[in-house]
């Protein structure tokens, strides 16, 4: 294995500090959603951990201290990087055997959104705990207690909650009850609405303590997946014992492409966003190949990197699906001829009328992510949801964890919308066992076989643009990681139409030449970049400063 990197210097949340260079020596870094998973993860390879222990010591201590997406009612995925070789964990959850395609729908054939959104109905079955359990058997050091333990402790001994997590559960406690939902949520997390107020979770770290104990049987079976299923039998939820025993978490071939001379390796399906990527940077570079590149973030780059995104996300409507039950195309989607073709139809100075774009073969958002590279230059990249904010917003009793809302991935009916506006047809339909498409996309760049960005954010669909828009940021416009996370971002999905959503802090310039094109404005931030970048030799980290993240820098004794 390699040594990455040189000196030692500490990324905090609102940007680097660096000393200068010195000795050759190696470093390790995270990039995590909170403090806690960042101690937690450091202290990790602190004591000779990788990256995969790492890893798995942040999702559980992130089920505790994060939970607006931070699980172990949910699923994810993982790219690996470890020892030269390129690997995938796809822990995304899976329908229930009793899922039927037309389950979200009322008599009039019209979809019940908020089924698929809040209660135990919205429910997939979880892969957080079998993922992990997986992790630790292919590639962990240390022992699987020892990586659940700080969770445990979390949970038993409390935490002092952060302003931000306090003011995310307040006004999501308002919400519920503005909206007349019946939830036990305030029950399991009112205490921490307060800032600064020590929260403990007794359910929760007992359910730990037995997956600390048993594994993946302390999730699966026993005590734990009782407490599941009479939840579900109390509360019109799906998943029964039969569904919790059949679980698989699996590993998947990446996908990886050439891109400027950097390997990309990245999300396959059920993710969209694999490809999605591909297509993207291919894209922009088949336009700028024969143009000068716009400059950073001015409105013709904006209008050319939404172009192409418009026909990524038509392609992801029609063709993305889990590949256990839909034969998705992915070679033909990632073939450069066929992405050429693609990009051969952007007008650089015009909007190109969105019903022409069609599927081009034959012709409160959350969710959280954290990178991770250790001292022997193995990377992590791992995103982790309960889909929206809190997930479905009810905890399962006993077991003290909040179950999600993984199930408004699926399409509930051909053309209608999901929550983050994405449409779908056969390929995302409902079907039982079957993987609901994600967009979450958790990317590692290789540099001549060396990790040169580990990178991924939450926020749905939007999760696509945060990925490639942090590419460019850094390996395109040489951004540094705290520029490249910090720097306004922007995203266009096809639908709705000619609608740019955009963070706050574009010049003004730029807002009305896009203006002037017919575009629509929707002002509204997304996302929470968390990656780390090689720059000559030493490693940089960063969080985005609107989150509550923090990326460290350290040097291995
Ligand atoms: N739940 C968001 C995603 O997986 O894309």
């Amino acid at each position: 294995m390699r040594n990455v990197i040189l000196s030692c210097f500490i990324v905090t949340l609102f940007g680097c500090s660096s000393a200068g260079p010195t000795q050759p020596e190696a470093e390790y870094a995270v990039a995590m959603p909170d403090q806690f998973a960042a101690q937690v993860a450091l202290n990790v390879m602190a004591e000779g951990g990788n990256a995969v222990d790492a890893a798995i010591a942040a999702q559980f201590a992130l089920a505790v201290t994060y939970p607006e997406a931070g699980n172990i009612g949910g699923g994810g995925f993982m790219t690996i990087y470890m020892d030269d070789a390129t690997d995938f964990l796809d822990y995304r959850e899976m329908a229930p055997a009793a899922a039927s395609r037309d389950m979200y729908l009322d008599e009039n054939g019209d979809v019940h959104p908020s089924d698929s959104l809040f209660g135990a109905k919205a429910s997939g079955i979880p892969g957080t705990v079998a993922g992990m359990w997986q992790a630790h058997q292919k590639y962990a050091k240390l022992p699987w207690q020892r990586l659940v333990q700080p969770a445990v402790t979390l949970a038993q001994d409390g935490f002092y909650v952060p302003e931000k997590l306090a003011g995310r559960v307040s006004r999501y406690i308002q919400r519920l009850e503005q909206r007349g939902r019946e939830s036990n949520f305030a029950d399991y997390f009112g205490a921490a609405a307060t800032p600064g107020a020590l929260f403990k979770q007794p359910e929760l770290a007992a359910t730990l303590t037995r997956i600390r104990d048993r594994g993946q049987a302390g999730f699966y079976s026993g005590e734990t997946a009782a407490h599941i299923v009479n939840f579900m039998q109390a509360n019109g939820g799906l998943i029964s014992r039969e569904d919790l025993h059949n679980y698989t978490a699996k590993w998947r071939t990446p996908i990886t492409f050439a891109w400027r001379g950097y390997e990309i390796i990245t999300s396959p399906p059920p993710s969209s966003g694999g490809i999605a990527v591909a297509q993207w940077l291919g894209m922009v570079d088949n336009v700028v190949s024969d143009n000068a590149l716009p400059a950073h973030n001015s409105a013709e780059y904006l209008h050319l990197v939404s172009e192409a995104g418009k026909r990524v996300f038509a392609d992801r409507a029609e063709y993305l699906g889990d590949p256990d039950f839909f034969a998705v195309p992915q070679s033909q989607l990632v073939d450069p001829a066929y992405i050429a073709k693609r990009a051969a139809a952007i007008n650089l100075s015009a909007i190109s009328a969105t019903p022409d774009i069609q599927p081009g073969l034959y012709e409160s958002e959350d969710t959280t992510h954290f990178s991770i590279v250790d001292k022997w230059g193995n990377a992590v990249a791992n995103t982790t949801t309960i889909n929206l904010s809190f997930g479905a917003g009810v905890v399962a009793e006993g077991a003290g964890f909040l179950l999600n809302d993984e199930m408004d991935d699926f399409s509930a009916k051909p053309g209608v919308p999901n929550f983050f506006g994405a449409v779908g047809g056969e390929a995302n339909a409902i079907e039982p066992y079957k993987r609901m498409l994600s967009s979450m996309t958790p990317t590692i760049v290789l540099d001549n076989d060396e990790v040169k960005l580990v990178t991924g954010s939450p926020g749905g669909t939007t999760i696509i643009s945060s990925v490639t828009l942090s590419i460019l940021n850094t390996l395109l416009f040489d951004l540094s990681a705290e520029d490249a996370v910090n720097s306004p971002r922007f995203h266009h999905q096809l639908l709705p139409k000619d609608t740019i959503r955009m963070h706050p802090g574009f010049a003004a310039t730029t807002r009305q030449a896009l203006t002037d094109m017919g575009y629509t404005l929707d002002e509204r931030r997304f996302g929470d970049l968390h990656l780390i970048l090689q720059q000559d030799g030493r490693l940089s980290a960063a969080s985005e400063a609107s989150g509550r993240g923090r990326a460290v820098v350290e040097k291995a004794q």
